[in-house]
């Protein structure tokens, strides 16, 4: 039973990783692994840089977000190198909340869940492991222990850092328990959990009237305070509230500017001193993250309003806009889907793709570059380079259009669309125009939307099929080229031919007369045409040819038909006119013969072994091409 193997291996490796000691025996482990103290921001930091970094045309790829987030790539490097990386090192910004502002669905909580996850799986690590004061119901750093006098030494001589005071429960237990014998206090490994409230809490705002500032700093047990007497008695507290339970980790702080304002009041002193008041004691020492999320437009509310100002130069602001590059877009889509009731259906190639295109379409801005417009701008983005403009021009584009992403329709929208549109058909298979449609009735169905914004939508829509009807030409002119394999090759070789007599000024033999010509020009400007070749540009392209051609000879290595890009898409191109005819009577025809019959299924199976079609879609695909090649 590999099951209960792999139970079985759990179980040792939780054995294997618990500990228990005395904070003697805490700070001999310190000596070895001076990490363990550190704060919860140096501990979020390490963990994401120990995942691994790797820049990519000056900007850092960290691998901790990438199974995850797709195209974030410069607001994450922004919130690592501007958020994480000075509070790991202690400065200030580590108090502020951390307000992570954008539009819907754009991966905001997908973001604090991956800290949380991360966090969780870091501490059962080597290098993210924590020790704490055993039974403290905020789990804290054992260094508090440590009276203010002595730390000087301790810090000089351990060479940690020591921050914070002890919580009032365990300053009580160690007075009344343990009369001031630090040494003997027991302490413990503790691994970060928000199932098991440990170093990860969640505050989500309710009903301002029922919802009490307890859910956040804890409240008085009413159970005990008989018995103790008094509410300042820490045995008559609970310091349950998210702020006391997230302490050594992160508080995720949900639609924070929705929330209630005594509520913000309360986080003013931990975003500023690192500490809170909680009941009738003193400030409380938290270390941890606040994160929060929100809109742009409560956002806009919340700094107009003057009253908020203290709190919010205590914020820092991190935009998380929309991705803007298609390939990305399609990732979002691929993982959605393998979360949703779309994971048994056939999905056909380029189906993503389209929806994509709409959907980073509606989030780009304007640029007033001439000759740059936003199919362009789509490109460039994806890292295709287009008329006029290149790679290089992306950042003069960025820098141009401020708080683009900021707006646009959002990723869950699209998967809605396409989960409503199959619950309606019976097909096992959605094509890129069964997208579309879905994606156009969803702007039919919106009441809210402005005649203005549908028909810019729709224009979207039109430029994503302007799009396909490219690519799904492209795709059954080449299946049909493989089909005619051999006309591709005899046709490169003749024109391989003509050009070699061409540029060495010589005649050419007919192989069947053996009578000398000239080079057939006609042949050879009907393929470069394909490509765009100028009269005047089509010397230096066939001598590029020839050259090419003799070094794969020298090399002895065959020059064949696939050796040069531009080359095969011509000649692809070429014999897909001059089958324009055969293809288009092929794939429109009602009533195939045996012969058009065979190709058709000969194309088909092509599109289904090698570009991932299935029966159903490779067959749509056909009769889409034909009808757009008989228009
Ligand atoms: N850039 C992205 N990369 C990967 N997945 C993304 C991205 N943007 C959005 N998603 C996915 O879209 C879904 C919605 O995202 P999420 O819930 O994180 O958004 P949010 O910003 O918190 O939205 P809201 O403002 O509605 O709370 C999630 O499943 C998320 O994984
Ligand atoms: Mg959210
Ligand atoms: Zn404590
Ligand atoms: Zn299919």
């Amino acid at each position: 039973m590999d099951f209960l193997r792999r139970l079985e291996e759990y179980r040792s490796l939780e054995k294997q990783i618990t500990w228990e000691g005395t904070f003697q025996d805490y700070i001999a482990i310190l000596k070895e692994k001076p990490y363990v103290s550190q704060l919860a921001h140096a501990r979020l930091y390490s963990m994401i840089r120990d995942a691994g970094v790797e820049e990519k045309e000056g900007v850092k790829h960290y691998t901790f977000f990438s199974s995850e987030l797709f195209g974030l790539d410069k607001t994450l490097e922004k919130l690592v190198e501007e958020y994480f990386h000075p509070a790991a090192r202690r400065l200030d910004v580590r108090k502020r909340i951390l307000l992570l502002m954008g539009p819907v669905s754009g991966g905001k909580s997908t973001l604090v869940a991956m800290l949380k996850r991360g966090l969780e799986k870091y501490s059962r690590e080597e290098r993210g492991s924590l020790y704490a004061i055993k039974g403290c119901p905020m789990h804290e750093e054992p260094l508090h222990l440590i009276p203010k006098e002595l730390r000087g030494d301790f810090q000089k001589t351990y060479g940690v850092y020591i921050e914070g005071e002890l919580c009032p429960s365990c300053r009580m237990m160690v007075e009344q328990e343990y009369n001031g014998k630090i040494e003997k206090i027991p302490v413990e490994r503790i691994f970060l959990s928000e199932d098991n409230r440990v170093g990860i809490g969640t505050f989500t705002p309710s009903d301002p009237k029922s919802q009490d500032i307890a859910d956040l700093t804890g409240s008085v047990d009413f159970s005990t305070i008989a018995e103790y007497g008094s509410e300042s008695d820490p045995r008559a507290y609970r310091f349950d509230g998210e702020l006391n339970i997230a302490n050594r980790g992160l508080m995720e702080f949900q639609e924070m500017l929705k929330c209630d304002e005594k509520f913000l009041w309360n986080l003013l002193s931990l975003s500023q001193e690192g500490n809170f008041k909680a009941g009738r004691f003193a400030l409380i020492y938290a270390d941890e993250l606040v994160v929060a999320h929100t809109n742009e437009n409560e956002y806009k509310t919340f700094i107009s309003n003057k009253k908020n100002e203290a709190l919010q130069s205590r914020i820092i602001v991190l935009k998380i806009p929309y991705n803007l590059r298609v390939s990305d877009e399609i990732k979002i889509y691929e993982k959605l889907i393998g979360q949703s009731d779309l994971r048994n259906i056939h999905i056909a190639p380029h189906a993503l793709r389209v929806a994509s295109i709409f959907s980073v379409m509606t989030r780009l801005k304007e640029s007033k570059k001439q000759g740059m417009d936003l199919v362009k701008k789509m490109k460039l983005y994806d890292g295709e380079d287009v008329e006029g403009f290149k790679q290089k021009d992306l950042h003069e584009l960025q820098i141009e259009a401020i708080d683009e992403g900021m707006s646009g329709v959002d990723p869950r929208y699209v998967i809605n669309r396409l989960s409503s549109a199959l619950i309606r058909t019976s097909t096992q298979c959605i094509n890129p125009l069964d997208v579309l449609r879905a994606l156009k009735e969803g702007l039919d169905q919106h009441p809210s939307i402005t005649k203005e914004e549908k028909d810019r939508l729709l224009n979207f829509i039109s430029v994503a099929r302007k799009e396909y009807d490219e690519m799904a030409k492209k795709e059954v002119q080449r299946a049909f080229v493989y089909a005619y394999e051999e006309s591709a090759k005899v046709l490169f070789d003749n024109y391989l031919d003509n050009v070699e007599a061409f540029c060495n000024g010589v005649k050419i033999k007919d192989p069947l007369t053996d009578e000398e010509m000239d080079p057939d020009e006609k042949l050879m400007r009907s393929i470069e045409e394909q490509i765009g070749i100028s009269e005047s540009a089509k010397k230096s392209f066939r001598e590029e040819i020839l050259i090419r051609l003799s070094s794969y000879a020298r090399k002895n290595r065959r020059f064949n038909y696939s050796s040069h890009e531009r080359l095969r898409e011509a000649i692809e191109k070429k014999l897909f006119a001059d089958l324009k005819d055969v293809v288009k009577i092929t794939t429109s025809t009602k009533t195939p013969d045996a012969g058009q019959l065979k190709r058709i299924n000969e194309v088909s199976a092509r599109l289904i072994a090698e570009h991932g079609y299935c029966p159903t879609c490779a067959n749509e695909l056909l009769r889409y091409v034909g009808s757009l090649l008989n228009r």
